[in-house]
């Protein structure tokens, strides 16, 4: 009999997850029967959804030959990240823990981009000594610490400035960096003054500039705008004899969670090359989200159906702390079947088990309404997902599972309990 094929979501997007027979596949493997040895909550990726994204980013702009840094932030598990190391990709990283992360699966140190506005001593040491390519710098002090931490280690360090282009960018106010009322970049006459004076930072080579001016964003007018404003910047610099030799343009391109039709790699590119024609600096990009967010799903078990007799209320074993978008930002994921039942859909609220009101998945959602103890899975969720979770109501955190065809492996055990109280003491005074 000839199995029936669903695509899940019919933009873009996710075309490896897939329905056959009325069940959730990722690429050639039933979601239960991960489930089955692995229980729930788990995060479940496809290798094929993931490194084709990173391919159509690398396709859209091979013109230009961009150093592609994976924003590690997005997804750090390790079997993900080397993935995308076989691929070619370097990371934009943000903490030493990341560096260590992106030694340990064997980046290329030439393709790693170090961003974040609070890099401590520790963390630029680890940088400098490891040889990364670019420090993004956001401070005036931070460029002083650097500069003095090279010089007692008799090293030169290239560093980009990351530019605020005070712009205004449509989407959530949490990620939203390109304004001057966020924490973020400089603006640009102080970045242009220090550009000028950099004699007066001896082991600096202050040679890249550096903008990302927020994240999940769908259309590339944004980022068009700050391009522009940032190459305006890197012409006035190269009138005053200032060579660039580095441009980032960082991350922040849009995925679908609903029903958005975000630009895809080949739109952004088509739009973002012309600006480039004639420029010798490399370009630099950061995408996270696009690449891993929806290559993974977050699988959970419906426990119960409550109705309070105002309102209905899934329960499922997953919580807040397991995945935080729609708490924290209002973030809609679809939520689906693992085995579709069909029938009469039921108005309800999907919640954790977490003592907070916000813990919650889906607001007012029409949702299949599947039988006490199936499974759920949390489409869109590759992305800010593992990587936001935490131990809050002392839950451990969930595993993920990579699938690659109709092979698929464990890459992060779910924590236990011993995990939870690792270096926890009671102190003798207490005794
Ligand atoms: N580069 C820099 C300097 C960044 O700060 C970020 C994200 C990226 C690149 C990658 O942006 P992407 O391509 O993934 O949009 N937790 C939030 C998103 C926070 C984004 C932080 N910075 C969420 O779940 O929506």
């Amino acid at each position: 009999m000839e199995k029936k094929v669903e695509v899940i979501m019919y933009s873009h997007p996710i075309h490896d997850f897939q329905y056959k027979n009325g069940e959730l596949y990722c690429e050639g493997v039933k979601v239960s029967a991960i489930v089955k040895k692995v229980g729930t909550p788990v995060y479940i990726y496809s290798y094929k959804t993931l490194v084709d994204h990173y391919r159509k980013i690398r396709e859209a702009f091979k013109a230009v030959d961009p150093i592609i840094c994976f924003a590690m932030k997005a997804n750090s598990n390790i079997a993900l990240l080397s993935a995308l190391v076989k691929e070619g990709a370097g990371f934009d990283i943000v903490s030493g823990g990341e560096l260590k992360k992106a030694r340990l699966v064997k980046a290329d140190m030439k393709r790693i981009a170090f961003a974040s506005v609070g890099k401590t001593e520790e963390e630029i040491f680890d940088a400098v000594n490891a040889g990364i390519l670019l420090f993004n710098v956001e401070s005036r002090p931070e460029l002083n610490n650097i500069n003095r931490i090279a010089g007692k280690m008799r090293k030169k360090v290239q560093v980009a400035l990351r530019i605020n282009p005070d712009i205004d960018v449509p989407t959530h106010d949490k990620i939203n960096t390109g304004s001057l009322k966020k924490k973020f970049g400089i603006d640009l006459k102080t970045a242009r003054d220090i550009f000028l004076g950099q004699k007066e930072f001896k082991n600096l080579r202050i040679n890249g500039v550096h903008i990302h001016i927020g994240s999940q964003i769908i259309k590339g007018e944004p980022f068009l705008v700050a391009i522009e404003k940032a190459l305006a910047f890197i012409d006035e610099l190269e009138r005053d004899g200032v060579k660039v030799e580095f441009f980032d343009i960082g991350g922040g391109l849009g995925i679908v969670y609903k029903d958005e039709t975000p630009q895809t790699a080949k739109e952004y590119a088509d739009k973002v090359l012309p600006l480039l024609k004639g420029r010798t600096f490399r370009l630099l990009m950061e995408p996270g989200r696009f690449i891993a967010g929806n290559a993974g799903i977050f699988v959970t078990r419906k426990l119960y159906l409550k109705d309070n007799g105002v309102k209905k209320f899934m329960i499922v074993d997953a919580g807040m702390n397991d995945l935080v978008r729609p708490s924290m930002y209002g973030s809609y994921h679809e939520i689906i079947p693992v085995k579709k039942v069909g029938g009469k859909k039921v108005h309800c609220d999907v919640v954790g088990p977490i003592c907070e009101s916000g813990d919650i998945f889906a607001h007012d959602r029409d949702m299949e309404n599947v039988k006490d103890g199936e499974l759920l899975a949390v489409l869109s969720a590759g992305a800010y997902g593992y990587v936001m979770s935490s131990n809050y109501n002392v839950r451990p955190r969930s595993a993920e599972v990579m699938v690659k065809g109709r092979q698929w492996a464990v890459v992060q055990e779910r924590e236990t309990f011993k995990d939870l109280i690792k270096g926890a003491k009671v102190p003798g005074f207490l005794k």
